[in-house]
Formats: structure tokens, sequence, C-alpha cells
């Protein structure tokens, strides 16, 4: 049996409500192992983990703004990026919080091992600060940044204080090996090239504490083993997530993780510092992490001083009007997966979504099953005999084409490029409407209203059953191709094709074009309402 695929996403702070850019990754996550289940579609061959980060100082001060006790704020906010999730589609198998004492007993265990090995120890800190962002600068980065946030803009601060430290150098070169042998390791390339030039500046000790004071809000995070004194740094605890989570008996042989899904902010801790914890504690590395870039809105940053953040009540909003599928598949498709930033801009949405959608597959299957109502009184024809049509002005062997469709994703997939994975799906939809426009069914059709019972007529019927039986069975492998981004409304595509996507049966199987999934003649398929009406242009963006 394959290894499992267990797929990550960050887990977000608690301070802040969900907006586009966390469930843009989420999303992805979604896709992805929705994806892998049609591969390998058993029970334990998945497993997609998200979450909340719930330790940082931030959490402390917001809860304290809205007059509710750290835990109280989270649990509340928890709930919001659960609920976030759950309504972009996102069918996680677990939700993991920091504050859990599943994550918070298994944190303290893993420092406990770090200090017996030697790897943690008590030192003498001095550093630039960003209190936004909760984590020090290297004097380089600091004065690169002109000494303030360069996420936040905000200006550092000098600190100093005792601290455990994490014997980070000591990895180093085990790193610089590891990353050298897996080129796939830090994806994309740019992103690697990027680490790896940090890496020659060289590594030092990285703080894993933070003292606690007479300051309140302080105590909140998880204690040191046997001092009381310090508590573990937030991005410490949080990274351990990914292991807390699976590091039980159930969850046994789900560990490394396959792909571990980030943004460009968050890169260094997940391709350098988690990688050397887990060489310190003798745990195999995830097999990729990945990085995406940034959305962007209407072309600006989203920030907090320009309040121009993509909410949640704006997903909402275009959901109600386009259909959450629609807004699935703008964000997995048209969004910053690679090194470039991305727009969400309503004009782009608009055009994606009619192209894509509405002139794509939603208008390949209303021309497919129309005709199938219309020529085989809503039924499959029987299939051909050879996957070819022979005589017609074009033939395809679909068989084949299908097949590399289907390979086309798998490959793309594996490399996590999901829009290259979606659009082999809709290339297949290209490829059916191309084929309509050659075989020309309606003018056969014709043809044969004009006629009387001829053996000539009985060759066009049958040529008229291969074509329309070709496009049926092209179009629900498309419909499977594209379900992961897509799972509601190629849902009701399939069930238009009397087709249920559930079967237990990996997609080589599943997909193969008249194979033993196949749309069987005489099955019924029903016309219905476009899956997506086409867009105006020129309608205004649906506020949230
Ligand atoms: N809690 C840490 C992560 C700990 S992981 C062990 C954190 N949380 S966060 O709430 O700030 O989330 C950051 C992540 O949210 C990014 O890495 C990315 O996944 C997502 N995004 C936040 N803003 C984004 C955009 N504007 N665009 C795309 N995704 C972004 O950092």
């Amino acid at each position: 049996m394959p290894a499992p695929y267990y797929i990550t996403t960050p887990i977000y702070y608690v301070n802040d409500r969900p907006h586009l850019g966390h469930c843009y990754t989420t999303l992805l996550a979604d896709a992805a192992a929705r994806f892998q289940r049609l591969l390998t579609p058993d029970d334990r061959s998945v497993f997609f983990l998200t979450g909340t980060d719930e330790h940082a100082d931030k959490v402390v001060s917001s809860a304290a703004a809205h007059e509710l006790s750290p835990q109280a704020w989270a649990d509340r906010n928890a709930l919001e990026f659960r609920a976030a999730f759950d309504f972009m589609g996102c069918a996680y198998d677990d939700f993991i919080r920091t504050t859990e004492a599943r994550h918070t007993e298994k944190v303290v265990g893993y420092i406990r091992e770090l200090m017996a090995r030697g790897d943690v120890y008590l030192g003498d800190y001095q550093g630039w600060y960003d209190e936004t962002q909760e984590e020090y600068l290297t004097e380089t980065a600091a004065r690169e940044a002109d000494f303030k946030s360069p996420v936040t803009g905000r200006p550092l601060v000098r600190r100093a204080e005792k601290n455990y430290f994490f014997n980070l150098p000591r990895y180093q070169e085990r790193l610089l090996a590891h990353i050298g042998a897996n080129p796939g390791f830090i994806a994309p390339e740019a992103r690697r090239n990027e680490v790896l030039g940090r890496l020659r500046e060289g590594l030092q000790a990285v703080p894993i504490s933070r003292a606690v004071t007479a300051d309140p809000g302080s105590r909140w995070g998880i204690r040191m083993p046997d001092d009381p004194g310090h508590r573990i740094y937030v991005w410490i605890d949080a990274l351990f997530n990914y292991l807390t989570a699976v590091d039980t008996p159930e969850r046994a042989g789900y560990w490394p993780a396959r792909v571990h899904l980030i943004a460009k902010d968050i890169l260094w801790f997940h391709a350098v510092i988690w990688p050397c914890l887990l060489m310190a504690l003798d745990r195999p590395l995830p097999g990729m992490v990945y990085t995406h870039s940034y959305w962007v809105r209407e072309g600006r940053k989203m920030s907090k001083s320009l309040g121009n953040f993509v909410t949640l009540e704006v997903l909402k909003a275009y959901a109600a009007r386009y259909g959450l599928d629609a807004v699935r598949w703008y964000l997995l498709v048209h969004g910053p997966l690679g090194v470039t930033d991305a727009d969400f801009a309503h004009g782009r949405f608009v055009e994606a979504y009619n192209a894509d959608l509405a002139n794509g597959i939603g208008n390949c299957s209303s021309r497919v099953t129309a005709m199938i109502q219309k020529y085989f009184e809503g039924a499959v024809p029987a299939p051909p005999e050879s996957g070819l049509v022979t005589g017609a002005p074009a033939s395809v062997d679909w068989r084949a084409t299908c097949a590399r469709a289907v390979a086309a994703a798998e490959a793309a997939a594996a490399q996590m490029d999901l829009a290259g994975c979606l659009r082999a799906g809709t290339d297949l939809v290209s490829a059916i409407d191309r084929y309509i426009g050659e075989t020309r069914p309606f003018g056969l059709a014709k043809a044969m209203a004009a006629g009387g019972p001829t053996p000539a007529q009985a060759g066009l019927q049958h040529q008229l059953a291969t074509i329309l039986y070709n496009c049926a069975e092209a179009l629900r492998i498309a419909a499977i191709l594209l379900s992961p981004a897509m799972p509601g409304s190629m849902g009701r595509l399939l069930a238009r094709l009397s087709v249920t996507l559930d079967q237990r049966v990996p997609l080589a199987e599943l997909a193969a074009f008249d194979g033993p999934a196949a749309l069987r003649p005489g099955t019924r398929v029903l016309a219905g309402e476009p899956l997506f009406a086409r867009a105006d242009p020129a309608e205004a963006a649906p506020a949230g």
C-alpha cells in the first residue's frame, strides 16, 4: 500500500477573523486532498489537517480589547475559522487547536526530548523583535528592513531576555544535504533558492522560549518543562501541531507529512527551523514544503490599515451570486499558487467565470445532455465498438485522450500545480467542444430527419449514437477531473448522467473511457438548468 497522503495548512492566529488568505490555503489543501482521495479512495489513504494557533501574545491583547479571557476569545474565533472552512466546503479530517491538551502535552514531551539530547539550553538573548509578527529578526534582516517590520512596517524593538535556545546551527549541514538531495523539498524552485541564499549566511541558535513576567498576559502559552518561569515560544509550539495531530497509535503511519502548504510569509520557519527540529527529534522530514504567494485586492495589498480584506462576508456574497463552486474555481485556478501574487478583482472573477465555467463545462454539458434528450429520448446511446467514429469528418481516440488527461492531472497534482491538475479537466471539455464542432451531430440529425428508413439512414443513426456516446462518456470523465475543485456542481452534473461519484474505485479505473465505470447505454440522462448561467461583465461586484 502506498504511504498515506498527509497534507497540512498553516494553523491560523485566532486573534483575527478568517479572510480570503486563510480560506485560500485551506481550500488548496482541500482540492489536493480530494484529488488524492480520487486516486486512492481508501479510508486511510488521505489525511488533511488544518487548525488554529492560539498562544500568540496578540491573542491576549485582542481578547482584552473584547473583555474576554484569551481562552474564551480563542474558543470563539476558532469556531469562526471552522465555520469559514465549512462554508468553503473544505472537508478537513481534523482541526487542531494549540490550546488542546492533546497538543500541549505532546509539545512538552518533544521539548523534554530535545533537552535530553542537548539541543536545547538556557542562554542570553538580545535582538530586534517584531512585535506585530512575534519574531526576532537577524541583524542583517533588521537592517535591510530599516528596523521596521517587513510585514506591517511597525518599528522593531530592541529586546534582551534569558531564553532557552535550540541549537539550530548543529543541523545546518544535514539540512543543506537534504535540500540538495531532494529538489522538490522546498517548492517552487524560486523559494528553494531563496532559502539556500539565506542559509549561506549561516544559522544562529534560535530562542524557543519567552519569559513569564509579572504581566498576567505573559502567562498565556505552554510552560517549559520543569521551569515555570518560561513559556514555549508560540512559533515552536505552533510548528509541532503537524506532528502532535498524528502522533497517536490510531494515526501511526501518517507521519511524515507529504505536503505542508504555506504562504511566503512563513517560509523560513517551515523550510529551516521545522526540519531541523525534526532532525533533532530523529523524525523523518516532510516530503514537500509548498509556498504560495499572496492575494491582493483590486491591485492593492490587503491590510488592516486599508481595511480592504476580502472578508468571509465578501466570499459569501460571491458564492450567493455565482455559486460556491465558482468561488472555489476562481481561487484555485486564478490564485497565487506559484511565485506571483494574484489579484482578487471583480473583473477578473467574472471573466474567469464566463470563460471557464459558463462557456466551458457549463455550456458543454448543456449541449451534450440536450442532444441526448432530443435525439435519444434522454437515454445514453449505445457505445461504439472501437471508441472511434469512422467515416466522420474527425476521429478522436477518446480512450487515449482521456487516459492522457488523467495522467496529466496526476502529474500536476504531484507538483502541487493544482491549476494544472484542473486544466486537464477543462482541456478535456475543450476537446469535446471541438469534436462536436467537427462531427456536427446536429447536422447528422437534420439529415436523418430529411430521409426515410434506408440503410444510409441507419449508418447516420449509428454515427450520431457514437458521437453522443463519446461526448457523454468524455463529459463524465471531465466532471470527475473537475470535481476536486467543484464537488457540488460536478456532483450535480454526474447525477444528470446517472453517475454517483463516491464509487470506491481508484481514478485510473473510474476515469477510464469505456472502462468498468463507463456510462451504460440506456442510462437516463437529464437536461436541466445551466450549471453556470452567463454573467454580465458590467454587473456590480457583490457586496459583502
Ligand atoms: N500562526 C502562524 C502560522 C503557524 S503554522 C505552524 C500564522 N498565522 S496567520 O493567521 O498569519 O496565517 C498566515 C497564513 O495565512 C499564510 O501563510 C497563508 O497561508 C494565509 N494568508 C494570509 N494572508 C494571505 C494572503 N493575502 N494571500 C494568501 N494567503 C495568505 O502565520
